[in-house]
């Protein structure tokens, strides 16, 4: 099987109703969607991408109405939320009405939700008279695909169908939250910061993500995530690794390093001053290209530690972290 890529709805819609998996666009990153509803056809996105059972799916909406059949009840203090960042990068936890069968979340009393804000798939999602669940379409451990050209290259051997949106705008996928206690609980760390929530909640915003936490809410959320196949270091400084590797095969991502002694081709310098948004947009994207390379060690400059900041080097903590090699 070789994927097709294409961006036509109806080729996609036909198959999703087929029961058979989709590679979809989203602001965040692509995702592998199914009819979240049917069973035999959730179980093939497990499969593809060799993820367990335990690690539920994030249902995907066209709006917030068609979501509501899905949960017990939707909070009156999340409604700021939805309000400012739907169609958006993030997703809610509900509790869970009976409509959402055990495989798609795990059995879990909660479910997660999202409205993404992507045309296409929103198009799509209009279209069909089910939700459907995407976990991002990359192998279970490997980076997340924010382009078409990704998926087909990760997982094309494996699905019929890649809807290309072009690049993923966002490029990190979207944060997880859920209410405890009246308190707004991030449980991962994603494309709306820390202090965009904080500002647009009306209440205590707590983290509890923590990158290198080995007691998740879910296996999904164990380290080693998120990681290129060419070992990576999250540094302070560059000298203390450039005696231990070959300069000629490092790669190097920074915002301030100097870098005469490595091949321009492999560095790459953002000017994160100017904008945050576009290192979050290209992160993936890069260490995808550098893991062509064949280096022995990618090494990132650490990103000052706030707004999405915080997110990138989360992902970046999680991919360096291969000592740890659940999923
Ligand atoms: O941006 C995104 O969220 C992308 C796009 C495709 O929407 N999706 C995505 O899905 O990143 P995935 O499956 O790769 O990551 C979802 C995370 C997993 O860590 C999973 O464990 C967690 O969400 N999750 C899903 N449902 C959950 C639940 N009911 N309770 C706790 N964690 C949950
Ligand atoms: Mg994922």
């Amino acid at each position: 099987m070789q994927a097709k890529v294409g961006n036509d709805i109806g080729t996609a819609a036909q198959l999703l109703d087929l029961g058979e998996v989709v590679a979809i666009p989203t602001e965040t990153v692509y995702g592998l969607a199914a009819n979240a509803l049917l069973p035999e056809a959730v179980e093939k996105i497990f499969a593809i991408k060799n993820r367990p059972f335990s690690n539920p799916l994030i249902l995907h909406f066209a709006d917030v109405q068609a979501m509501l059949p899905y949960i017990h009840k939707s909070p009156i203090e999340l409604d700021s939320l939805i309000q400012r960042f739907w169609p958006g990068p993030l997703t809610i936890l509900f509790e869970k009405s009976s409509l959402v069968p055990e495989i798609t979340n795990a059995g879990l009393p909660r479910v997660a939700v999202r409205v993404p804000d992507h045309q296409l798939t929103l198009e799509l999602l209009k279209s069909l008279d089910y939700p459907l669940a995407a976990p991002s379409a990359n192998p279970s451990g490997y980076i997340s695909p924010t382009s078409a050209h990704h998926v087909l290259s990760q997982l094309g051997d494996k699905i019929n169908y890649i809807l290309d949106g072009g690049s993923c705008r966002a490029g990190l996928e979207s944060t997880i939250v859920g209410l405890e206690n009246n308190r707004l609980i991030v449980y991962r760390l994603g494309s709306v910061s820390v202090e965009d929530l904080s500002h647009h909640f009306n209440g205590i915003v707590e983290i509890q993500n923590t990158a290198l936490n080995n007691k998740p809410l879910s296996p999904g959320m164990l380290p080693y995530h998120y990681a290129p196949r060419t070992p990576l270091k999250l540094a302070a400084t560059m000298e203390e690794h450039l005696s231990t590797v070959n300069p000629t095969h490092i790669g190097v991502i920074t915002y301030s390093w100097q870098t005469d002694e490595i091949p321009e081709e492999h560095v790459v310098v953002f000017d994160i001053q100017e904008d945050m948004l576009y290192a979050a947009h290209l992160i993936y994207e890069i260490l995808f290209m550098m893991d062509q390379f064949d280096l022995d060690l990618i090494l990132v400059q650490a990103f000052p530690e706030k707004d999405l900041g915080r997110t990138i080097n989360d992902r970046l903590r999680r991919a360096s972290e291969r000592r740890i090699t659940q999923i």
